[in-house]
């Protein structure tokens, strides 16, 4: 078998992004040498909080975790959306943490980690960009050991989910998205697109809550959280498809296109727009935009199995 392959992960934990941590630490194929909160889905102090109890749930190895920017780049930050329950994390009352988060700030790990790195990292960026915008702004060299961003944000063909035109993470921190998309370093995004292709049913997250492995267990734990909040017999796995795509490429339909931000004040704000046109030249595109890799769909059936199958509840599945 191949070695690991390092990456770090920047989350606002969050019931999707736990999902995601989940399969990180549990894949033989990911070696996760940090992670990075920021606020998002919750506040900074509720994302360390429910990061470290989820580490300390799973009994994993002392990954070092950092806390970041407590509010985006330039505005104050939006509310917590509700849908993550009471802590954020499905209200699964697993209890506070007995591991503690690192003292460096998350940006100053990031640099660190990076700059100490023998080979270019990957990223994996699960909620607002408000920690890589300001690493990439404040320690820009650390660029070259940056192998490739992928970032779950934003939408291609989808509508938003925080307001009609954008999706939380982008909306949440648009001039960080802005920042980080225009870096010019490789990012490949996963948009709400592919994000609500995959899910588990309501049977298979009961069926995970019986697992024997304590992951799988809270996963159908959360799996049920959000099935309750919905109202629906089904919940999507939300970030963790965003990891699934680094483990398994060959299961996502790719393409490139330029990207723009919508850092207006108006109802588009925190849009991320594509040029699709076929013909363009000649045409106007105003703005900053970049060429990035996106991804417009995932084999939502693949994506699953490897899920349960990491967490060792490949018996869960209906199919
Ligand atoms: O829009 C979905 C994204 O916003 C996910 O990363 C979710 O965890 C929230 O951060
Ligand atoms: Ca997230």
């Amino acid at each position: 078998m191949a070695k690991p392959h390092p990456v770090l992960l920047d989350v606002d934990t969050g019931g999707d992004d736990a999902l995601a941590l989940l399969l990180a630490m549990a894949s033989p194929t990911l070696d996760v040498r940090g992670i990075t909160c920021v606020a998002g889905n919750c506040a900074l102090e509720q994302v360390v909080t429910n990061t470290l109890t989820l580490l300390d749930a799973i009994e994993a190895p002392p990954v070092p975790v950092a806390a970041g920017m407590d509010r985006p780049v330039l505005e104050p930050g939006l509310p917590a959306p509700p849908l993550h329950g009471g802590d954020g994390m499905g209200d699964l009352g697993l209890g506070a943490p007995r591991r503690s988060r690192v003292d460096d700030h998350a940006v100053e790990f990031l640099r660190r980690t990076l700059s100490d790195a023998e080979e270019p990292m990957t990223m994996i960026c699960l909620a607002p960009l408000s920690n890589i915008a300001m690493l990439l702004r404040m320690y820009p060299s650390v660029g070259e050991k940056i192998e490739r961003l992928y970032v779950m944000g934003g939408t291609y063909a989808a509508p938003g989910n925080t307001t009609p035109a954008a999706e939380f993470n982008v909306r949440y921190d648009p001039e960080a998205a802005s920042i980080v998309l225009n870096s010019g370093l490789p990012v490949t995004l996963y948009p709400l697109d592919p994000f609500m292709q995959v899910r588990f049913t309501k049977e298979e997250a009961e069926a995970m809550t019986e697992a024997k492995g304590a992951g799988a267990r809270i996963a159908g734990g959360i799996a049920l959280h959000y099935c309750r909040f919905f109202g629906m017999d089904f919940s999507l796995i939300g970030d963790a498809g965003t990891v699934a795509t680094v483990i398994d490429p060959e299961g996502a339909t790719t393409v490139s296109r330029p990207v723009h931000v919508d850092l207006s004040t108006g109802t588009s704000r925190g849009a991320t727009v594509f040029d699709r046109r076929i013909l363009t030249d000649g045409f106007v595109r105003e703005g900053e935009w970049t060429e990035v890799d996106v991804v417009t769909r995932v084999d939502a059936s693949r994506y699953r199995k490897l899920m349960a199958s990491a967490l060792g509840a490949d018996e869960a599945l209906d199919d």
